[in-house]
C-alpha cells in the first residue's frame, strides 16, 4: 500500500514525503523533473534513512501513469505536479492550462480506472482573488483570478469537486496555501526556483548569499501598516505535515473537503526583512519600488477549520522559517 505523490521532487513535494515517510508511510513519486531535480529525493532518502520509490514521467502520459498504478498498489495520491510561475503563466497561458488542467484529467481517469478515489490537492490562496474578507476563512467566496496560473488553480477545484459530486466514492481535498517558505532543518532540501526568483524569500536569501545586490520592495504605499504587501508566511515543513493530516482524513471518507493551510498571522514584507536579519545577522539591502501588477495588499487564513477539523496547525514562526531558509541557501548557493 502506497501513497502517490506526484510533483513529488519539487520544493513542496519533497518535503512532505519526508512526513509521510517519517509517520510511516511508504510513498511513490511520479514527476517530469520540469521543474526539479531528482538529487532532491535522494536528500529525503538521507533524511528519512528510507528509500524513496520514482518513476520520472508525465501525469499527461497516460500509459506512463498505467504502467504504475499496475506495478504499485496505491491507495491515495497527493497531487503537486503542475507549473506554478505566475508571470510565465501570463506569457504561455495555453502551456499552464495544458500541464495543470489536461494533466490533472489524465491523472484522475488513470485513478479512476484503477479504482483509486482518493485525492489531495494543491490548490492556493490565489482562488480568493482580492479577497472579499480578511482574515480568509474557506467560506469566502472565490475570486477573480489575475493570471492563467491561478485559474488553474480555481478550475481545477471546480473540476475536482464535480468529479466528487457525480462519484461520492471520489474522496477529495482541496488545499489552499497561503506562502510557504522555509526548509527542512537539516537544510539539505529546499526551495530551488530557475533564474529570477518571483517570491519574496528566495529573493530575499539570495540577496543574503550574494548573488544579488538587494531586494525590491513592490510598493510602500498600501493600505497596511507600514504600505507593504501583507501574507500569510507558512513553514513549509508544518505544510507538509497539513498532508499527513489531510491523509488521515481521507481515510474517514469526508466525501468533498476545503482547507486553509496558513498559519493565520501576517506579516509584511518590511518586517520579513527585519526577521530574516533578526534571525541570520545578515544584512538585506532593499530599494522601493512600484507595485507589481496582480498584487493584493493583505492576505491572510484564519485557520481554524483546519485546526478543527484535521487536528493541524502550523507550529513553526517567523524566526524558524528565515532561520531555515538560510541553512538552506547558505549550505546550497547554487541549489541542487
Ligand atoms: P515545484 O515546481 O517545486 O514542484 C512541482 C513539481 O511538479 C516539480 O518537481 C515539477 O517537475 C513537477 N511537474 C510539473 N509538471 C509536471 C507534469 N506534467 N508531470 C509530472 N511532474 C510535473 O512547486 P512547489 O512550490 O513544490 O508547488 C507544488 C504545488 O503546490 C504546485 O501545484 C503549486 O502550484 C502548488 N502551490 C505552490 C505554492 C508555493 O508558493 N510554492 C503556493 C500554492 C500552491
Ligand atoms: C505569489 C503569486 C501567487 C502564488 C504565490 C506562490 C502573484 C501576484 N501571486 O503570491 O499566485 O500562489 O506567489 O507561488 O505573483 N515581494 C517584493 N519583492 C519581491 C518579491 C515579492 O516586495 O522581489 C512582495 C510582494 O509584492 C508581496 C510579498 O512580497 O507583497 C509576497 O510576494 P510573493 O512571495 O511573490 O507571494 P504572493 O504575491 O503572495
Amino acid at each position: 500500500m502506497s501513497i502517490l505523490v506526484t510533483g513529488g521532487a519539487g520544493y513542496i513535494g519533497s518535503h512532505t514525503v519526508v512526513e509521510l515517510q517519517n509517520s510511516g508511510y511508504d510513498v511513490v513519486v511520479v514527476d517530469n523533473l520540469s521543474n526539479s531535480n531528482k538529487i532532491s529525493l535522494e536528500r529525503v532518502s538521507a533524511i528519512t534513512g528510507k528509500p524513496v520509490t520514482f518513476y520520472e514521467a508525465d501525469i499527461l502520459d497516460r500509459d506512463a501513469l498505467d504502467a504504475m498504478f499496475e506495478k504499485e498498489q496505491i491507495t491515495a495520491c497527493i497531487h503537486f505536479a503542475g507549473l506554478k510561475a505566475v508571470g510565465e503563466s501570463v506569457a504561455k497561458p495555453w502551456e499552464y492550462y495544458q500541464n495543470n488542467i489536461a494533466g490533472t484529467l489524465v491523472l484522475v481517469d488513470v485513478m479512476r480506472k484503477h479504482n483509486c478515489k482518493n485525492l489531495i490537492f494543491s490548490s492556493s490562496a490565489t482562488v480568493y482573488g482580492d479577497p472579499a474578507m480578511i482574515p480568509i476563512t474557506e467560506e469566502c467566496p472565490k475570486g477573480t483570478c489575475t493570471n492563467p496560473y491561478g485559474w488553474t488553480k480555481s478550475m481545477l477545484e471546480q473540476i475536482l469537486s464535480d468529479i466528487q459530486k457525480a462519484d461520492p466514492e471520489w474522496n477529495v481535498i482541496l488545499l489552499r496555501y497561503f506562502n510557504p517558505i522555509g526548509a527542512h532543518k537539516s537544510g539539505t532540501i529546499g526551495e530551488n526556483p530557475n533564474g529570477i526568483p518571483n517570491n519574496l524569500m528566495p529573493y530575499i536569501t539570495q540577496v543574503a548569499v550574494g548573488k544579488r545586490p538587494e531586494l525590491g520592495v513592490f510598493g510602500n504605499d498600501y493600505d497596511t501598516p507600514d504600505g507593504t504587501g501583507v501574507r500569510d508566511y507558512i513553514h513549509v515543513v508544518d505544510l507538509a505535515d497539513g498532508h499527513v493530516k489531510a491523509l488521515k482524513k481521507l481515510e474517514e471518507n469526508p466525501g468533498l473537503k476545503v482547507y486553509n493551510l496558513g498559519t493565520g498571522t501576517g506579516c509584511s514584507v518590511l518586517d520579513m526583512v527585519k526577521n530574516f536579519e533578526a534571525a541570520t545577522g545578515v544584512k538585506v539591502p532593499y530599494v522601493i519600488k512600484e507595485r507589481r501588477p496582480g498584487d493584493i495588499a493583505t492576505c491572510y487564513a484564519d485557520a481554524s477549520k483546519a485546526k478543527a477539523e484535521l487536528g493541524w496547525e502550523a507550529k513553526y514562526g517567523i524566526r524558524e522559517m528565515c532561520e531555515d531558509a538560510w541553512r538552506w541557501q547558505s549550505q546550497n548557493p547554487n541549489g541542487y
